[in-house]
């Protein structure tokens, strides 16, 4: 996959976002859940940006609020220059066509009742062309851009009858059939066996080549991160805690958490399953009671005793697209006001320094292999 850069007008703009859910703790309260908070993200057209993070990170949230499908609390998402929040409801059709979602479980998401043929019509019934044959004819074009071969045999399937990967086709050619800019996948080889994991990102590689897609690839698996996405953005408590291009991303990661991470990535060469892995020690936080300052604080074996645990670090530019938000990396080198510890850890000690390396390779040899795959 060619690597992008974001130019000047991105196909999306995602401004401080922050999303709020609201759970009913009696009959007359209820807690707020910081899911998503203050997220700023330019994806370029034709570029593909992985967001990656523990379980409840807030990954498919951002996701989903990308493409109007949960309530936005406060910020923006300017799809090419229009801020999607102050479209009508015509406008929000419209959008809807160019804005599509992948989604993880193949099994759930489509229904049982409905052969393939009017799975993937549907969209089309209502967006689409009147036209019963136009539709059809749609219908055939992406199953069969899909690799559902013969199109007409599947189409009169039901979903039953599929494997996991064939009816993670399906899904696609339904997000695929009216045409999208722009796909949210996610994670979408995380339920489906192993030997059809890479097979779908490869698919979905090859359409992104044919039709300029824009990706927000969701997993949980940095190995197939660093394979398919040009970027990958760190979440950690609903932040990007680091963003970067997927490669400098892996080899030189400067947030503690992106390199705990990195640790933990699973070994890919049997001969040294056993080996003892790193892992991130601690439990991710309760997004309804997040910690103070830094959320990654009480996880974190280098933070800053006395400014961690009170302010929430920015996030900053290293240089090259690289940014993360942690004290370790000062606002303006050191005046800020997180201006505390070393930008390379060495004064307060880098316990994953050798493990990064280590993990960096292997993540390398992972990435290279066909079968890396969601965790998830
Ligand atoms: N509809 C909802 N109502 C209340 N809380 C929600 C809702 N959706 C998500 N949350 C909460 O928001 C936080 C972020 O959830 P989200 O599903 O976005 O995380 P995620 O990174 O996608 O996790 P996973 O890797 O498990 O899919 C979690 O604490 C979750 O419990
Ligand atoms: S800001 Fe502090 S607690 Fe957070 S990751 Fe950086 S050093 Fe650790
Ligand atoms: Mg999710």
């Amino acid at each position: 996959m060619t690597a992008p850069r974001p130019a000047d007008e991105p196909l999306l703009r995602i401004e401080r976002l922050s999303v709020r859910f609201f759970v009913r703790t009696s009959f007359f309260a209820t807690r707020p859940i910081a899911a998503v908070s203050d997220v700023d993200l330019d994806i370029a057209t034709g570029e593909t940006v992985a967001l990656v993070g523990e379980s409840g990170s807030g990954k498919t949230t951002l996701g989903r609020a990308t493409v109007h499908l949960v309530p936005i609390s406060s910020g923006r998402i300017v799809f090419e220059g229009t801020d999607i929040g102050a479209l009508d409801d015509r406008e929000l059709r419209a959008f809807r066509q160019r804005a599509q979602v992948i989604f993880q479980d193949p099994f759930s998401s489509l229904s049982p009742y409905m052969r393939v043929g009017e799975i993937v019509e549907e969209p089309l019934v209502i967006h689409g062309p009147r036209s019963r044959a136009e539709r059809s004819a749609r219908v055939l074009a992406a199953l069969e851009q899909v690799k559902l071969s013969p199109a007409a045999e599947f189409a009169e399937t039901y979903p039953h009858t599929l494997s996991g990967g064939q009816r993670q086709r399906v899904s696609i050619a339904r997000a695929m059939v009216l045409g999208p800019d722009y796909l949210v996948a996610d994670e979408p080889v995380s339920m489906i066996d192993a030997s059809s994991r890479a097979e779908i990102l490869y698919l979905l590689k090859d359409l992104q080549a044919q039709r300029r897609l824009t990706f927000l690839y969701i997993t949980h698996d940095l190995a197939s991160a660093r394979h398919f996405a040009d970027r990958i953005a760190v979440m950690y408590a609903g932040r990007i805690v680091e963003l970067a291009p997927a490669g400098q991303l892996v080899g030189e990661a400067c947030h503690p958490y992106t390199k705990a991470l990195l640790a933990a990535v699973p070994e890919p060469d049997p001969g040294n399953r056993l080996r003892q892995r790193a892992v991130v020690g601690g439990e991710p936080p309760d997004a309804g009671a997040l910690p103070a300052g830094c959320a990654f604080h009480p996880r974190c074996p280098v933070a800053i005793a006395g400014t961690c645990e009170r302010i929430i670090p920015p996030l900053v530019e290293l240089g090259s697209g690289h940014q993360v938000a942690c004290h370790l990396y000062p606002v303006g080198g050191g005046d800020g006001e997180g201006s505390v510890g070393s930008a390379d850890g060495s004064a307060t000690g880098d316990p994953w320094g050798d493990g990064l390396a280590e993990a960096d390779s292997m993540t390398s040899s992972a990435a290279r292999m066909p079968g890396s795959s969601d965790s998830g």
